[in-house]
């Protein structure tokens, strides 16, 4: 069985992107593969955190995997601070890669831009080093596929070179990852600024649906988004963004395909369209929501974490000490 691996940070609350772009198809694969997903707690810290914000949000994270269906039983599931060896690993890696190929990242090239447009110099250093990080929780357990949206691609991507790296200078310990994207959903839109990804982090809140926003809100988000100035439906990336950004979130949450959609939409103008778009993201987010409410009051949340961290950190430590030994790090052979 083929082995996927991938996380998601407990900043903020969970969008409508993540969902499409990652939770979803999390569940989608874990019947055909051996997933391990955690929750990247350590890489949140980049960004200083409330700590009761984070808390919850952690909570929230792992209460929404399990809510959009994925199964512990089948994923292992587990936060990344609980696995020591992934902060051990993510040095050794960091003495890998270049200042240079840190610098390139679209991530960190954002940060400095935006600490540029706050006339404020000061960037933290870990979210320069932040790949090196990424780097050995892919590395660590040897995954062939890492589902991540278009924006993460770059770091799999780096990964995959720090990988080889590592293998001509030392002989072959790492596998080297392929970065998966969905095909439609990789990178949904603000709704009220389709040239920009919906984020974690909007500004007005009007541009992003979060999973656990009462469903009315989620609706008139919906109704209120940027469309473009003809009224034909049509998915155009380039021209009609607005409406292709609607179209892809149809299509994923209302299970058609893009020229379905057009052809049942022929002649309709976006009012109809949009209603029925809220329609869809209302029941799915009320589905979900659901779910979240029956989890979030059970009990079993730390017991699932407990287990998946037993499992993750089994492996990790094999994987550790056959770096090590490969390294001269050990001294014992
Ligand atoms: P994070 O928490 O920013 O995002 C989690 C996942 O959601 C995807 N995503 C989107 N997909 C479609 N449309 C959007 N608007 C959208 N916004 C976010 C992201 O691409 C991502 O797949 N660095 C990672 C976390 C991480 C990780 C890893 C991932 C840490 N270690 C190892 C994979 C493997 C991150 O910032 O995700």
């Amino acid at each position: 069985m083929k082995r996927m691996l991938s996380g998601i940070k407990p900043t903020g609350r969970v969008t409508l992107g993540n969902y499409i772009g990652a939770i979803k198809p999390f569940v989608s694969y874990q019947n055909e593969y051996e997933m391990i997903i955690f929750i990247a707690n350590l890489h949140s810290m980049t960004i200083y955190q409330k700590p009761k914000d984070l808390r919850q949000n952690t909570k929230d994270l792992i209460a929404l995997y399990l809510a959009a269906g994925l199964d512990p039983e089948k994923v292992t599931l587990f936060l990344q601070s609980d696995v020591l060896e992934h902060a051990q690993l993510g040095w050794y890696l960091g003495c890998m890669v270049n200042m240079g190929e840190l610098s390139r990242m679209t991530q960190y090239k954002m940060q400095v831009e935006k600490a540029a447009a706050r006339k404020d110099a000061s960037i933290g250093a870990g979210i320069f080093n932040y790949p090196s990080l990424m780097n050995a929780d892919i590395l660590m357990y040897d995954p062939d596929y890492v589902p991540v949206g278009e924006d993460q691609k770059q770091h799999v991507e780096l990964a995959r070179n720090i990988a080889e790296r590592f293998n001509s200078r030392y002989s072959d310990t790492f596998k080297l990852p392929e970065p998966l994207t969905p095909k439609v959903g990789g990178r949904i839109m603000s709704l009220q600024d389709p040239t920009s990804k919906m984020s974690k982090s909007d500004p007005t809140g009007k541009g992003c649906i979060y999973i656990l926003d009462p469903i009315n809100v989620s609706k008139k988000k919906i109704m209120s988004a940027v469309t473009d100035s003809d009224s034909t439906i049509k998915y155009d990336k380039e021209n009609k963004p607005g409406i292709s950004n609607l179209l892809e979130i149809y299509s994923i949450l209302g299970k058609k395909s893009i020229p379905e959609i057009e052809a049942m939409y022929e002649g309709k103008g976006y009012g109809e369209f949009k209603k029925d778009l809220a329609e869809i993201v209302g029941e799915e987010l009320q589905k979900i929501q659901d779910r979240y409410q029956e989890i979030v009051s059970g009990n079993y949340i730390d017991e699932i974490l407990e287990k998946g961290a037993e499992n993750a950190r089994r492996m990790a430590r094999k994987k550790l000490a056959k770096v090590e030994r490969k390294m001269g790090i050990t001294i014992k052979k």
